[in-house]
């Protein structure tokens, strides 16, 4: 299969970038990033976009796609709606629709989270963004499954972009175990979000299409 991933300089986008070069079900991968990552690898091809509300200028780069991994996003904590608006939605609708006028056959994947809610009743704001987000993907003329995990743990020294997470992930380190007996449910790792958007992405769209943290554990064991 080839893939292309966006986020891949995030702690999630670090996780599943790591399992395509290492899968051997994917045959290459293309990252989408808004500054060069600067990896080297023979799967590897890097196109350095800035304008994430429009890729006309980089379509004619995105073909020959089986799957997308999309793991771009932000927290919503400290930011306005208006940019947490534009980078969940927009930016993703954006991309989505680009790869599918060009990807008759594509699966797209998208990283939403626990708490999402698509019936718009929401009292979280994050919550109804990201819930039209995936109304919005799973509406689109390909395969779309929506990955809603809980408690993410890095893996591999995946690090997150994000300051206050990196601080919360470094004091909490030690607790993943014990979080991950307690509330199995709610769990998963970078490593599993991985290996399971591969596995998804070989689906060609059967099964659930939103899918937790089990099912994303069991998909990617
Ligand atoms: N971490 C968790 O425990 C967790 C749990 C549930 C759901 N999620 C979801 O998983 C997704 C990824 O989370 P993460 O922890 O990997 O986040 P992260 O480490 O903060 O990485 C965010 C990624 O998005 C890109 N990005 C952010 N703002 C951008 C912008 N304005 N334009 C272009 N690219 C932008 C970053 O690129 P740059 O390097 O260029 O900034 C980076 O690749 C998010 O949607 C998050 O809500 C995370």
């Amino acid at each position: 299969m080839k893939a292309v991933l966006f986020g891949a300089s995030g702690m999630v986008g670090q996780g599943v970038l790591r399992a395509c070069l290492l899968d051997d079900r994917v045959e290459g991968v293309v990252l989408v990033t808004r500054s060069p990552l600067g990896r080297r690898h023979p799967k590897l091809r890097e196109i350095v976009h800035r304008d994430f509300t429009d890729f006309s200028a980089i379509e004619d780069q995105l073909t020959g796609l089986d799957a997308c991994f999309y793991c771009l996003g932000v927290s919503a904590a400290g930011r306005g709606a208006d940019e947490y608006r534009l980078v969940t939605h927009t930016y993703t609708l954006a991309a989505a629709q680009a790869l599918a006028r060009h990807n008759p056959a594509l699966t797209f994947v998208y990283v939403s989270g626990e708490g999402t809610d698509g019936t718009g009743q929401a009292r979280a704001a994050w919550a109804r963004v990201k819930g039209e987000t995936e109304n919005d993907l799973l509406a689109m003329d390909f395969h779309a499954y929506m990955f809603r995990p809980g408690w993410i743990q890095p893996r591999h020294k995946e690090r997150s972009r994000t300051r206050w997470y990196r601080v919360m992930y470094r004091l909490t380190s030690w607790l993943f175990p014990v979080m991950r007996r307690l509330a199995p449910r709610h769990t998963t790792t970078t490593e599993h979000m991985g290996r399971a958007m591969i596995a998804v992405a070989g689906l060609g769209g059967a099964g659930p299409r939103i899918l937790h943290s089990p099912e994303i554990n069991r998909l990617g064991a």
